[in-house]
């Protein structure tokens, strides 16, 4: 296994997924991995979980794949407009992804190895933006773990740490949905800051990885006409622009 696709975050933008898929071919990589939040959002769950049947992938469970399977969150929030449209096939499969995965010397999980819920490479300020996580903070959450490298999504921001040990934690940005905003733990947004989709190819060297940052481009029409309907002005502006409107703090 030396050359991995990464990628994270989908939420339902099934063109954004096609043409990562497309950019993915010229690089034939050896495996694609998929860190969750696959299906959620006003967009194209059934369209996304068609293409993703259609190519070999390794996929973990994200937290808005486990909200899904959870009478007690699917009728809320994004999963509101994502559950009424799974078949039973589509839920089967999510209900049978890990939450995380080893594959040689390599990890993968969601948000860390112990949380889909956490923000890992960042933290939340208190201007509404977040900002880079202390490294001892984001060691300690591999404290003992023999793997070197680490695949992370959940924040929707591409990032690349290396840890004084040499050990890496990458999270490839968000294929589907490049800015949201959130009110927890305080309100506050994270914006990619284009409208490309993003992911990242990564080759072995030696020890090492070297990272290809991937922000592919496509016609973002008929998911912000999707958005748009659903009355989610946010996610057509995001989809649009890469950017959603800061959030009042203080
Ligand atoms: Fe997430």
């Amino acid at each position: 296994m030396t050359r991995l696709a990464v990628l994270s975050d989908i939420h339902g933008n099934a063109d954004a997924l096609t043409a990562v898929l497309a950019d993915m071919l010229a690089f034939s990589p050896d495996l694609m991995i998929n860190l969750g939040d696959v299906l959620s959002g006003p967009l194209d769950p059934m369209g996304t979980a068609a293409l993703l049947e259609g190519v070999p992938n390794l996929t973990v469970m994200g937290n808005h794949d486990r909200w899904l399977l959870d009478p007690a969150r699917r009728n809320k929030g994004w999963e509101a407009w994502t559950y009424p449209k799974l078949d039973r096939m589509t839920l089967g499969w999510v209900a049978g992804l890990p939450t995380g995965l080893v594959i040689e010397d390599v990890m993968a999980c969601h948000g860390t190895p112990r949380s889909d819920t956490t923000y890992w490479l960042e933290t939340v300020g208190t201007d509404g933006e977040v900002h880079r996580a202390d490294p001892a903070a984001i060691a300690a959450e591999i404290e003992g773990r023999p793997q070197r490298l680490y695949l992370c999504g959940h924040t929707h921001r591409a990032r690349v740490v290396r840890l004084d040990d040499g050990r890496m934690v990458i999270n490839p940005g968000s294929v589907g949905l490049p800015a949201f905003d959130d009110d927890t733990p305080r309100p506050h947004r994270v914006c990619a800051g284009s409208p490309h989709a993003s992911y990242m190819i990564l080759d072995r060297q030696g020890d090492d990885w070297a990272v290809t940052h991937r922000l592919v481009p496509y016609d973002t029409a008929r998911m912000i006409g999707l958005a748009q309907a659903a009355g989610a002005k946010d996610w057509a502006q995001a989809l649009e622009t890469g950017w959603v409107d800061k959030p009042a703090v203080g």
